[in-house]
């Protein structure tokens, strides 16, 4: 069974294309954000106001081993949150159990997405100003590049997850 990790920034489309792909290649989608609220059994954003964005970070990658721990029976997609990568050794693990694919996607690309989505479990985003985003993208460009694949945000289709399996079998 394959476990193939959706990594990028916020806005880059991770769960827009993680449900596409998963109902076409009949994997199992699990959005850790998603997990994380069921988990805590309230909302991101509730989280990051009561514990802050430590507390949210020890959440995050508890459940993240949870989530990997369940999803080995069946083909997974975790489509991870923007910082998911960046924390408490969670590149490490996914590395070591999955593909990771990196979704890497320009500021402006990020902005326009972000503009058409809801925020409530993005409260690091703020206003999704360009400056913001892209200070935001520069401390965590060196760990998203450690994905074993990396694809262009901005040119994804339905297709390309077939690519995304090929690597997927070629590195095993
Ligand atoms: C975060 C991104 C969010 C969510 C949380 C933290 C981040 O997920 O996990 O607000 O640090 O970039 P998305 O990538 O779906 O926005």
């Amino acid at each position: 069974m394959s476990i193939i990790y959706l990594i990028g920034m916020p806005g880059s489309g991770k769960s827009y294309w993680g449900k596409i792909w998963g109902e076409k290649y009949g994997f199992e989608v699990v959005d850790l954000d998603f997990n994380i609220e069921r988990h805590a059994g309230v909302r991101i954003s509730d989280i990051f106001f009561g514990m802050g964005e430590n507390g949210f970070r020890s959440l995050e990658a508890a459940v993240l081993l949870e989530t990997i721990s369940a999803a080995r029976e069946q083909n997974t997609i975790i489509v991870t949150g923007g910082g998911t990568p960046v924390f408490d050794g969670n590149l490490k693990t996914m590395r070591r159990t999955g593909l990771i694919v990196y979704f890497e996607a320009t500021v402006p690309y990020l902005i326009k997405n972000l503009q058409n989505t809801p925020q409530a479990h993005r409260p690091l985003i703020g206003d999704a100003s360009e400056e913001n985003l892209s200070a935001m993208y520069q401390k965590r460009k060196g760990f998203y590049e450690q994905a074993h694949l990396k694809v262009c945000a901005e040119e994804l289709h339905r297709d390309t997850f077939a690519e995304i399996q090929k690597a997927c079998i070629e590195q095993r």
